[in-house]
């Protein structure tokens, strides 16, 4: 049944809400800000911090925003108030009594909730003596457990982390010990706060007292660049901002989206990046004649790349390959490739992986695969030649497809596929498909192994030409994540110097076979690709909403 909808009036702007609304979110939506800090869209509510405090129209005292609902139409609330403001500033003083006043040596300064407040709505002095401050000494630096540390000394008892442990983990690790103004946050005896999304902990404190162990202290927040981007750490395709400076990714932090990730992400995720800086190929290489790795040009190495497929394709020998770990866009241009090569044999590697699960309000978004985009490349046709887009996504998602890109690999030892091009473009590490032993010793016995990656990995080690590609930080396009989710990310900053995107070498090498291809920008290689795909019809790169767009889930 739909909702009713009522109107409330929040300093003088007027919206219309659902019925039963929270005040503070309505308050968003009104363009005003009601200050909280225990307040979570997504925790129960407990009215603790008083920071929200506002006027409501015939109610004779103040009232906390976050306990109330917009039940009636035509509620009028102030904050732009005489009253409200008073309660504010003296909320805010109340807190900085016991608060260390030293935000130029705190980590949290620069998105620190308790600084902003005090410049909006605090005062520029204190009524209460300085040497009573209360500390806790020897509690500066707790360890809860491997990914996060407390300063109790910062902690303002909000209780969000111990109600994210107790409601959205479900761990319930962290829990308030003493009392009055001794109460401090802790994990219970026997325990230590290590659960897959503890650093989510670390978000949503709205002060100093939480840093994550991979972060604090690494960089000043105010120097960060954000970029929107997608976590490529498995298929579940969290939203995340990807925060960097000078070519370094930092941190990764969620991005709300209550369609997949809601306001979280997990925290093997988060650590994800820090293999871009693991071995990078910078320049591109080929084998010589005595079996050693030369550095050669892009257009030399392209040339020879040209040459081996058009020969191998004559004698239907030529195999391509993806991991998962390819854009849509990308995945794309290997299938005009292979096309334009009038070769069958092209698939995308199955990787499963642990499971990894975040919670929404829609029951949960689970990913269950090391890469972001099989899926996307399924629909961008990498899937059973002879099938369109769409249906080689059909015929493949199942936990029992054929598995093409897997045999395309034990081809090889038979001479089936003795010129292979491989697109690893994902994580580096020992876990992939393409890292196995068994996978290597069937690459060694083709006769020409063409790789597209971005660090030096065991599989550039068996390949005669290696092409360097840029990182998804490097580049911009779309996945498709576990629940059929399209889904874009921006360029954060350019590759280094001599590598090129994935998108840049493939349309190079598409170029070459097909005198009437031209596109270059992952946008133009985008528009191609909707306009064959009806369940992309309509939709263009720079159109495609922050959040994503739901594709027809294939039937299993
Ligand atoms: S540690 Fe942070 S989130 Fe937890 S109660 Fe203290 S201020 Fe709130
Ligand atoms: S669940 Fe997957 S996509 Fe989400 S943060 Fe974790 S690794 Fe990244
Ligand atoms: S946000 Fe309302 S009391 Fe804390």
């Amino acid at each position: 049944m739909p909702k009713s909808m009522v109107s409330v009036t929040i300093d003088g702007r007027t919206i219309e809400v659902e019925a039963g609304s929270n005040l503070v979110d309505a308050s968003f939506k009104a363009g005003v800000q009601i200050p909280h800090y225990c307040y979570h869209p997504r925790l129960s509510i407990v009215g603790q911090c008083r920071m929200c405090l506002v006027k409501i129209e015939g109610v004779p005292k103040l009232q906390t925003g976050c306990t109330t609902r917009i039940m009636k139409d035509g509620m009028v609330v102030r904050i732009d108030d005489q009253e409200v403001r008073a309660a504010q500033e003296g909320m805010m003083e109340f807190l900085l009594i016991n608060h260390p006043l030293d935000c130029p040596i705190c980590d949290q300064a620069g998105e620190c909730a308790l600084q902003d407040y005090s410049f909006k709505h605090g005062q520029a002095f204190s009524r209460f003596s300085y040497e009573d401050k209360r500390t806790y000494p020897g509690k500066e630096r707790i360890p809860l457990g491997p990914n996060v540390v407390l300063n109790m000394n910062r902690c303002i008892q909000c209780t969000r982390c111990v109600r994210f442990t107790e409601e959205i983990s479900q761990t319930g690790e962290l829990g308030f010990f003493q009392r009055g103004s001794r109460t401090e946050i802790g994990v219970f005896p026997g325990k230590e706060l290590d659960n897959p999304l503890s650093t989510c902990v670390v978000d949503i404190c709205p002060v100093g007292a939480l840093t994550s162990t991979q972060f604090r202290f690494a960089e000043r927040v105010w120097y960060l660049d954000k970029t929107p981007s997608l976590c490529t750490g498995c298929d579940a395709g969290c939203n995340i901002t990807l925060e960097h400076r000078q070519g370094k990714i930092r941190r990764y932090k969620p991005r709300t989206n209550v369609e997949v990730n809601d306001y979280w992400m997990c925290d093997f995720g988060r650590t994800t990046f820090l293999s871009y800086e693991e071995d990078r190929l910078t320049t591109p290489q080929q084998r010589d004649a005595q079996g050693r790795m030369r550095a050669v040009t892009w257009d030399q190495a392209l040339s020879s790349v040209h040459h081996f497929l058009v020969d191998g394709a004559a004698m239907g020998t030529v195999g391509i390959v993806a991991r998962g770990a390819a854009t849509t866009e990308e995945a794309y241009l290997l299938r005009l490739l292979a096309d334009s090569l009038e070769t069958p044999h092209r698939g995308v590697l199955r990787e499963p992986g642990p499971v990894r699960s975040i919670p929404n309000l829609n029951g949960g978004l689970t990913g269950r695969e090391i890469t972001p985009n099989r899926r996307g490349a399924l629909l961008a046709g990498l899937g059973p030649a002879g099938l369109g887009p769409e249906d080689s996504e059909a015929s493949a998602d199942s936990a029992t497809s054929p598995g093409e890109a897997e045999k395309i690999l034990g081809g090889a030892v038979n001479g089936a596929h003795s010129v292979l091009l491989i697109f690893d473009g994902g994580r580096a590490g020992s876990d992939n498909a393409l890292s196995r032993p068994a996978a290597l010793e069937s690459l060694r016995q083709a006769q020409t192994v063409v790789v597209l990656g971005w660090a030096s990995t065991a599989l550039t080690q068996v390949a005669d030409i290696v092409l360097p590609i840029a990182t998804h930080a490097e580049t911009e396009g779309t996945l498709v994540n576990s629940q059929h989710r399209l889904q874009k990310f921006e360029r954060a900053f350019l590759p280094p110097s001599g590598v090129r995107t994935g998108v840049e070498a493939l349309s190079d090498l598409v170029g070459r076979l097909r005198s009437d291809f031209a596109a270059q920008t992952v946008s133009e290689v985008f528009d191609l690709m909707a306009g064959e795909t009806p369940s992309l019809e309509g939709i263009s790169l720079a159109g495609l909403p922050a959040g994503g767009i739901q594709l027809p889930v294939p039937p299993e």
